[in-house]
């Protein structure tokens, strides 16, 4: 196919067909075609308004791009590489559907700013779907945590026992994380709802424009100050990024306690068949691929955040052909954290289910009472870093005989403080010190109790 002139008459030979492949972003930036068409109709109808082209012209305009929307969707308009890019590829079919007046459609503006509106069109509709899925997963999170309030799980520091916890609480725990990844991308989605529309190349137009009717006709905020900013402005992608990064960080995390948790080390959970795979070669196996991907995913994100943070740190002001390297890394992370989201939310509600027997007995095997016997003579009077050295030796002892702190009799507990009575078994005994907890966001039972309550009234938020 020949290459139709898209520039100007400057230009007396085509493109090399290599170098027109390396130029090319349709491959990709067919993602944004209908906010492309969307932006485009915004502008048509603006130039209407202003006067700049005929009522009759701006109608032809938005009813030929409504045209190529109709005709994407049923898969016949799908422009090659020699189109260069959507916005091109856009523009051609316009003016083949409506003639000489789809030439108009460009006045008083430039791709520099019609990419940027594009992307944060694109972007501000993905950040809602993300948000969606986020809430989906704090949904399984509660339901799950709302059943096991007094369900008793190992809670570790440095991976080693430190105190039982309820279960529902180490699952709030990324109940709030997933809160704060909801509201950040609230946040982000403040400056992503900026128009750079009207900023032209870089310098504004000649025309008399209405930047804030197309503004408003797209649902935009407001509208960029300066227009050397707007056009070259990335910052709300790479801010995206972070958040999309953090959700990330969040998902791994929980994903490595879940691939633990599976281990014939821990035995916590059983892995469903609906969300597990077997071995080609060891019969035995149950893997968990699902938090595994996820976990292996998350470098992507980070890697495109690195990328897009290194695109931009050297660019003179303003639009540099270097931004169309900004969209595959953020189509990437989009489409990576909603996958994600989607199949952390599938594996926790129908995928994985907690062993509350053995998990009953993992509490109940080791010395993550130790602070609560050290709790239980200070609340007797005995300075509590005397009593810390008291029961150290008392787990050392009892480590050598090959016992638990409940084995121990009263005798000898009074041997070790005469403060010990026949109540220091209750005050041991898991559920015990589980429940004694209750200081403010603790695991407690009545805390948590408390944060469950208040974290179904936060989902139902919706900014
Ligand atoms: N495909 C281009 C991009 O993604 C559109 C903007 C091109 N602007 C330009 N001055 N060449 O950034």
């Amino acid at each position: 196919m020949t290459q139709p002139q898209t520039w100007s008459q400057r230009f007396e030979s085509a493109l090399h067909p290599a170098i027109a492949l390396f130029n090319a972003s349709i491959n990709f930036d067919i993602e944004l075609i209908e906010y492309d068409l969307t932006g485009s109709q915004a502008h048509a109808k603006m130039l209407a308004h202003t006067g700049i082209i005929s009522a009759e012209e701006g109608e032809q305009l938005v009813s030929g791009l409504e045209q190529i929307r109709q005709e994407y969707r049923q898969g016949q308009f799908q422009p090659g590489v020699d189109a260069e890019d959507v916005h091109f590829a856009v523009e051609r079919r316009l003016t083949e559907i409506v003639g000489d007046v789809g030439k108009k459609l460009h006045t008083a503006r430039s791709r520099n700013d019609q990419v940027g509106t594009d992307t944060r069109l694109y972007l501000r509709d993905q950040i809602q779907q993300i948000r969606n899925y986020l809430r989906e997963f704090q949904r399984i999170l509660l339901d799950i945590a709302e059943q096991n309030v007094e369900t008793l799980i190992p809670g570790y520091t440095h991976l080693q026992r430190a105190q039982p916890l309820s279960l529902a609480h180490h699952l709030l725990a990324y109940f709030e994380m997933a809160q704060r990844d909801w509201e950040r991308l609230g946040d982000v989605s403040r400056r992503v709802n900026i128009s750079p529309l009207g900023c032209g190349a870089l310098a504004g137009t000649t025309f008399p424009i209405d930047r804030h009717y197309t503004a408003q006709l797209l649902n935009f905020d407001s509208v960029y100050a300066n227009s050397l900013d707007g056009v070259s402005d990335r910052d709300f992608a790479i801010e995206f990024l972070c958040a999309a990064s953090l959700i990330m960080v969040h998902l791994s995390r929980l994903s490595e306690e879940i691939i633990l948790w599976a281990s014939e080390e821990f035995r916590f959970i059983t892995l469903k068949d609906s969300c597990a795979t077997g071995s080609s070669i060891m019969p035995q196996k149950k893997n968990p691929d699902v938090p595994e991907l996820v976990r292996g995913k998350t470098g992507r994100v980070f890697g495109h955040l690195q990328a897009m943070l290194v695109i931009m740190k050297g660019l003179p002001l303003a639009y540099n052909k270097d931004l169309q390297e900004d969209k595959e890394g953020l189509f990437d992370s989009v489409n990576t954290v909603k996958a994600c989201l989607e199949a952390m939310t599938i594996l926790l509600r129908e995928g994985l289910e907690f062993r509350s027997q053995r998990l009953g007995e993992a509490v109940a095997e080791d010395f993550s009472n130790a602070t609560d016997v050290a709790d239980y003579l200070a609340a007797r009077g005995v300075p509590f870093r005397e009593a810390y050295n008291l029961v150290g030796k008392v787990v050392k002892t009892s480590i050598a005989t090959g016992k638990l702190l409940k084995d121990l009799t009263l005798d000898e507990w009074q041997q070790i403080h005469p403060a010990f009575a026949a109540d220091i078994y209750e005050a041991i005994a898991p559920r015990t010190v589980v429940s004694a907890r209750n200081s403010y966001g603790g695991t407690g039972f009545a805390q948590v109790n408390k944060a469950l309550v208040t974290a179904r009234n936060q989902i139902k938020s919706e900014v």
